[in-house]
């Protein structure tokens, strides 16, 4: 997968781009990022990327032709062409689409990526209007720039992309993959603070280690997102046994409420 940056802070992204599962993924080859300078595509002395806002009022809002340059050069366009294989484009901003599971293995999909980050308040429309595919937020909060929902991106397609989160199984597992959040996870020491380890995690029996992970992960996703079981197709994805878990599990906190 190749991941193209567009930025005024490339700098930002060193650190991130050289630690831990995206290092690896990228040492390994599996995943390509390469960071541009957005001032690279300006062609005044003073390199400028903003400018003053028509109809007045404060602010500055970022210019469209040195966005318009970079993406077209970057996207391997001469002008309004529209080749085949050309990468997928996508502004962060705080006005697009809420960023979730299906939204990263959606963009994952596309293989060859450029992403957009605005800083300042804004960016100029016709830039949207004209070398953008889609907006992608990273939530309902204001951010001064994209380049940390750029990373957040990152990582989030990275762990999608065969071969980088070593435990295919992992992946699979992780909280939102199967629209339930995780199981509680234990490692040594047994007890901690007078908590001890739940019994059956020492047991040896991998079926019933199995079904307390399930039931478990429905336990955590009944008690801290219930609104991902409450679709009908939530429901719907269960298996019998994970039906009959969660009966289980609800009976359980009706009771303990009581
Ligand atoms: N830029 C500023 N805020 C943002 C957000 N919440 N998501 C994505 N990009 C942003």
């Amino acid at each position: 997968m190749r991941v193209q940056v567009l930025t005024i802070f490339p700098e930002l992204f060193a650190p991130f781009l050289a630690t831990s599962l995206v290092g690896r993924a990228i040492e390994k080859g599996l995943l390509e990022v390469r960071v541009h300078d957005l001032r690279s595509f300006t062609e005044d002395r003073h390199r400028s990327v903003d400018d003053e806002p028509y109809g007045g009022g404060g602010g500055m809002v970022m210019t469209a032709p040195p966005w318009i340059r970079a993406v077209r050069a970057l996207s391997g366009e001469s002008g309004e062409g529209e080749g085949e294989e050309r990468p997928w484009r996508v502004l962060l901003s705080p006005q697009g689409a809420r960023l979730d599971e299906a939204k990263v293995r959606e963009l994952g999909e596309k293989r060859d990526l450029i992403l957009l980050c605005g800083r300042y308040e804004v960016i100029d429309e016709r830039v949207r209007l004209t070398v953008v595919d889609e907006e992608v937020s990273i939530g309902d909060y204001v951010l001064s720039g994209g380049e940390l929902p750029a990373m957040v991106l990152i990582e989030a397609l990275s762990r999608q992309v065969p071969g980088v989160v070593k435990l295919a199984d992992s992946v699979e597992n992780d909280s939102f993959r199967a629209g339930l959040l995780d199981y509680p996870h234990y490692t040594r020491p047994p007890v901690v603070e007078e908590l001890a380890v739940p019994e059956v995690l020492t047991s040896g029996d991998h079926a019933a280690i199995r079904r307390w992970r399930q039931r478990e992960a429905l336990r955590a996703t009944l008690a801290k997102r219930p609104d991902l079981l409450n679709p009908p197709e939530a429901l719907a994805r269960l298996t019998p046994e994970q039906r009959r878990a969660l009966d289980q599990v609800r009976d359980e906190a009706r009771r303990d409420e009581k």
